[in-house]
């Protein structure tokens, strides 16, 4: 009846529950056990005890900690009718994508609510984006909306890079740490450096009782409810809307040209978009025992090729790579011959001539390609040999829904050659180690 953690690094929180209490590594393991929490900070120790629970700091002195109580979404760890909880995320995309909207769109006003922002915008002259895996492909795109539609200079980095690296930090940057679990242990060093430098922090995270989110000057949660699946679907949108709506808060000067119409017709875009399931089934069957799969795009779409390659590889353990499209040409081409599947996505409009070239030139090599795309990327569509249409949507909406069919593709492609979906060999869902 006795049980002693410590934390140094990696978090660490103690769970409540009648006549009994746990230690786990986060509040998703203690979840579906108990919604009182309490989180141990750096060098705390706790002496667990079945009706008892004492905390003390590196010097054995106790401390009286808080009790957290989180939301009880106990249906969010039930699979009901569905076979993997992947399918499921996928599923509620288009209703954890509206409570995210609803939450930062004020829909009578049409104004946003990023009330606490605690900075002056010409404070900030650039910002700096930090994630791992998705969380980092998500500011692989974001990257784009940010320089594009605002005057601040954006970069992005691999929080695993950041921390390692000698950097310079600037009070008049934003570092942002996107982070599902605000557990990932690479993001929260990266965090904790700039804490220690002294410079603003923003975190966007699912879980708000996080380490990530405890830590940041500013929260700005996505609202997708418990993501289950070690493959990242609905916390990949949410994290998109979340930087969308950041960059509409940033664009005084509406350069952004998105209207919070466009913004409000996400949730529908993403339910239409699900309708692809039953087409992406075939294809599916098409490349499910091919060794090597390219994703290629421009732009934005090189950021949904990173995205739709990492859902592929993790879950089905397939080699799958993603290529800016006009990169192909500098080494990659050499490995395209018959067969070979290249899966395209080409959202933006100004790019779809050359995106359609660089598809000329790997279907000249014989690639098998699936394209996405709406009703007017025709001349995708003609030398595609699949085309999957979405719904017709302002580009960057376009982009954002195209991950779909995507993830569609991944998560039958594993089901298909019977992977374990939910808990791919060698991952976890909260990487809290380095
Ligand atoms: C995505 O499908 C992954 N399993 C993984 O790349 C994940 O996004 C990464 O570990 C970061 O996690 P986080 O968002 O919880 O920080």
């Amino acid at each position: 009846d006795l049980i002693v953690g410590a934390r140094r690094g990696s978090p660490l929180a103690v769970g409540y529950g009648p006549n009994e209490n746990y230690l786990g590594s986060d509040s998703y393991a203690l979840k579906s056990m108990t919604n009182k929490i309490t989180y141990l900070e750096d060098n705390e120790f706790c002496i667990i005890k079945k009706d008892e629970v004492e905390f003390y700091d590196a010097e054995g002195k106790k401390v009286n900690k808080k009790i957290l109580e989180l939301s009880k979404d106990d249906q969010n760890y039930d699979k009901g009718d569905y076979k993997h909880f992947m399918a499921k995320e996928i599923d509620e995309q288009p209703t954890t994508i509206k409570n995210c909207v609803n939450e930062y769109i004020d829909k009578v006003n049409n104004t946003i609510n990023i009330f606490n922002f605690p900075w002056k915008r010409d404070d900030i002259n650039s910002i700096l984006l930090i994630g791992c895996g998705t969380a980092y492909h998500s500011c692989l795109m974001a990257k784009y909306w940010l320089e594009q539609f605002t005057s601040v200079d954006v970069n992005v980095d691999i929080a695993s890079e950041f921390r390692y690296r000698k950097n310079r930090f600037k009070k008049d940057c934003l570092y942002i740490f996107i982070s599902q679990s605000g557990e990932t242990a690479d993001t929260y060093a990266a965090l904790d450096l700039c804490k220690k430098n002294n410079v603003k922090t923003c975190s966007i995270v699912n879980v708000v009782e996080s380490s990530i989110a405890r830590d940041s000057d500013l929260v700005l949660p996505i609202y997708c409810g418990p993501e289950i699946g070690v493959a990242s679907t609905k916390a990949y949108l949410g994290m998109l809307v979340a930087q969308l709506v950041l960059a509409k808060h940033w664009d005084k000067e509406n350069k952004l040209n998105i209207t919070f119409e466009d913004i409000k017709s996400i949730p529908n875009l993403v339910k239409e978009s699900l309708k692809c399931e039953n087409e992406i089934l075939k294809i599916a069957k098409g490349i499910s025992k091919k060794n090597d799969i390219y994703f290629i795009g421009r732009g934005l779409d090189y950021a949904l090729a990173a995205e739709g390659a990492l859902k592929l590889k993790e879950i089905s353990y397939l080699h799958a790579e993603a290529l800016a499209a006009g990169e192909l040409k500098h080494g990659t081409l050499a490995l395209i011959e018959d067969g070979t599947p290249v899966i395209v996505t080409a959202s933006q409009v100004h790019l779809l001539d050359k995106t359609t070239s660089n598809v000329q030139e790997v279907k000249a090599r014989g690639a098998f390609v699936i394209a996405v795309g709406d009703k007017n990327s025709h001349k995708l569509e003609k030398i595609a040999d699949q085309f999957i249409r979405l719904p017709s949507a302002h580009e960057i909406l376009s982009t954002i829904i195209s991950i779909i069919p995507l993830q569609f593709i991944a998560y039958h492609v594993a089901k298909l050659n019977g992977e374990s979906i939910d808990q791919p060999r060698n991952l976890a869902k909260s990487v809290t180690v380095e």
